[in-house]
């Protein structure tokens, strides 16, 4: 797995910003003693896959800039994103959880009371497709944190019920513990993605490639957290 940042930028980041609180500590806290199950076949991660701090102040900062009212999360897990975001939601906004996993959704819950944010949420527990499906758009932030090689499919349903300059933001686009970056760098040069790539970096591949073709949208990236894409919806 790649290092995103050096050492001291990476210090940095974590120095300057952003504002945490104690539900963002307990948080960070029960992530590191909590490890997901799937981890034990990846030694270099050793807790739950959060976006982090850096990552979480850069989603409640982008929900307050672009005034977003709803956001809509693929893969929740106890709720480290969906905190951030509902932080930077006005109190008639909505945050939709969807996780799998009915023990985690349960300590989202638990954490977002534990902040007050716990009126904007909907706590859905399942496939966050079928749920997606459930909702009527429009949604101004998506968060895909799911599983990374279905994130071009999540694409394809998110984009027709996304609002006009609204964004969807990708995780894990850089670093997860089975992506091989150098693979990845190769086909995002070459346009195509190396024959010889796991499953997962091609799902990478096929996501990034969507939406920088997409006429309609706009996209960055930002080496924070695993690496996220922020795309945005310019015109249709
Ligand atoms: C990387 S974690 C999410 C982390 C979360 N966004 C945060 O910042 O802490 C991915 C989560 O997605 C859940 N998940 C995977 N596939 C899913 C699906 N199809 N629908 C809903 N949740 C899913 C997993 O159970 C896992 O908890």
């Amino acid at each position: 797995m790649i290092e995103i940042l050096p050492d001291h930028s990476d210090r940095f980041v974590r120095l300057v910003g952003p504002e945490t609180d104690e539900v963002v500590e307990a948080m960070d806290e029960f992530g590191t003693e909590n490890p997901p199950d799937w981890v034990e076949r990846f030694p270099e991660a050793d807790e739950f896959p959060t976006v982090g701090p850096a990552v979480g102040g850069w989603l409640q900062m982008l929900t307050e800039l672009t005034g977003a009212k709803r956001v809509f999360e693929f893969g929740s897990g106890f709720g480290y994103s969906a905190y951030w975001f509902a932080r930077g939601l006005p109190s008639d906004g909505e945050i939709v959880l969807t996780e799998v996993d009915e023990d985690e959704l349960e300590m989202a819950r638990e954490f977002l009371s534990r902040g007050g944010v716990d009126e904007v949420a909907r706590y859905e527990l399942g496939d966050a497709f079928e749920t997606f499906e459930r909702y009527d758009g429009p949604f101004d932030i998506v968060l895909l944190d799911h599983e990374n090689d279905r994130y071009r499919e999540a694409f394809e349903v998110v984009r027709g019920k996304l609002a006009d300059g609204g964004v969807v933001v990708a995780e894990n686009v850089m670093q997860a513990p089975s992506l091989e970056f150098d693979q990845l760098l190769r086909g995002l040069s070459d346009g195509d993605c190396p024959a010889s790539a796991n499953e997962h970096t091609v799902g990478i591949f096929e996501y990034l490639d969507a939406v920088r073709e997409d006429p309609a949208f706009e996209t960055t990236a930002l080496p924070l957290g695993g690496g996220i894409t922020v795309s945005q919806k310019t015109c249709e």
